[in-house]
């Protein structure tokens, strides 16, 4: 422990080492020899160290919050002493980042990952993990400004040039230079370069900049690099054993039966579609930068398992009719909206974010012209008829028609899902 004692801790550093044992076996009472030590030495960076890891081991043992607040504010009291040396300086602030980031509180993280790089300016890692925090939070504005930096210094760290060619890619739109970053940093096979979202947005880059077979090459790249489930089922949150297939139909499933009442009632739901859009301002323009051109809205009843009960009530004859179906409106992986696209509308290929959801669209007002691909099929939709198909597979929309097209999406868990899964799956 030499390298992470002061001075003055030196001289009762055997009690500190003492009260250390215990962390381990019984943290409440190393956390009360540690109090103890802190009482006598309020100066004693060791002793709220020991202090701040009693109350962290505690904390995951008791799955307690307030015992991990407790052990982040010792912590950033240890990382207040002046007097600290550099070895427990470093691993204080790693931790306390750490427990930060755990808790969702990555403001509160900012100071210490600043500190920490004007403590060790040559510590790349430290400006790279700064970056990381600001790109979680979606400040790409500051993570762009950190990894800009960090690229003058060193122009190879294969980190720092994905995570910036993302940036370029997300938040500047900028395709050209986010290929050459991306490309770049991930040639570099650097920890941390292989990652599904680097070679997705490289891919996705490559292809509305024309270039398909260099984006072909990427996704084959990923799929043997177990990024990927295959070439063009690109999603990134992913249970690996459940059947992949790009299309699928109602008797693939377990629940046709619901499929066809809301066949038999689709013009019910139609006619709640329709004036829905009759009333200007409800249904909300797609946000993802998915559209290369036209429009392309959608109005939302389900998000992620949970109702809009507002939407719900301008909608109740459809709303009644999903909610017999609990793998739909459970599906926390997923969306129910209706979907409307305008004449002149194409939609850039993309995947879903998941392989546990299904998606299926119910045909509302079907004009000619208006075409879905997924994978290496095209189809297009009939009135009053499901499509299902798996949306983690690539998949495009054109509509080269005269009159708007609405659907109902409606989104289902995966039929291999156990119940246990589609209870614990965290939400995408
Ligand atoms: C999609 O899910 O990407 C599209 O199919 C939605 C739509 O309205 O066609
Ligand atoms: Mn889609």
């Amino acid at each position: 422990f030499s390298n992470i004692t002061n001075t003055n801790d030196w001289k009762i550093r055997e009690e500190l080492d003492r009260a250390g044992q215990n962390l381990r076996n019984d943290a409440a009472y190393a956390l009360t020899l540690f109090n103890k030590i802190v009482e006598q030495n309020p100066a004693s960076p060791r002793a709220l160290y020991g202090k701040a890891q009693s109350l962290d081991v505690l904390a995951e043992q008791k799955r307690s919050n307030k015992f991990l607040e407790g052990a982040i504010d010792a912590y950033e009291q240890v990382l207040n002493i002046s007097d600290i040396t550099h070895a427990l300086f470093k691993q204080v602030a790693e931790r306390c980042i750490n427990r930060l980031r755990f808790r969702g509180s990555y403001k509160r993280a900012i100071p210490i990952h600043k500190s920490l790089i004007i403590k060790f300016p040559d510590d790349i890692n430290y400006q790279n993990e700064l970056a990381v925090t600001y790109l979680t939070m979606n400040n790409f504005y500051e993570a762009k400004k950190v990894l800009y930096e960090i690229l003058l210094k060193w122009p190879n760290d294969g980190f720092a040039m994905v995570n910036y060619g993302f940036i370029l890619k997300r938040y500047d739109l900028d395709l050209k230079q986010a290929v050459k970053y991306l490309k770049k940093g991930i040639a570099t096979r650097h920890p941390g370069v292989i990652d599904g979202r680097f070679y997705y947005h490289l891919g996705d880059a490559l292809i509305r900049l024309g270039r398909s077979e260099e984006a072909m090459a990427v996704h084959i790249d990923g799929v043997k690099n177990k990024v990927f489930l295959s070439k063009y089922q690109r999603s990134l949150h992913n249970v690996d054993r459940l059947t992949g297939k790009p299309w699928w139909t109602k008797e693939d499933m377990p629940n046709a039966k619901f499929f066809n009442k809301l066949e038999q009632q689709w013009m019910t739901i139609r006619d709640e579609g329709i004036s829905l859009l009759n009333t200007d301002g409800l249904f909300k323009s797609e946000t993802e930068d998915l559209r290369e051109v036209g429009d392309w809205k959608q109005f939302e009843i389900y998000a992620r398992g949970v109702k809009n009960e507002k939407n719900c009530r301008r909608c109740p004859k459809t709303c009644q009719l999903i909610e017999t179906f609990p793998d739909a409106i459970g599906c926390r992986r997923g969306q129910i909206k209706f979907s409307v696209v305008q004449p002149g509308t194409h939609v850039w290929p993309h995947c879903g974010p998941t392989n546990c959801r299904l998606r299926s669209h119910l045909g509302l007002k079907v004009p000619s012209g208006v075409f879905i691909r997924v994978a290496n099929e095209i189809r297009s939709w009939k009135e009053g008829k499901f499509l299902i198909f798996d949306d983690s597979f690539e998949h495009e929309i054109w509509h080269n028609g005269t009159s708007t097209r609405l659907i109902l999406i409606i989104d289902l868990w995966h039929p291999e899902l156990t119940k246990q899964e589609k209870r614990t799956l965290s939400n995408v």
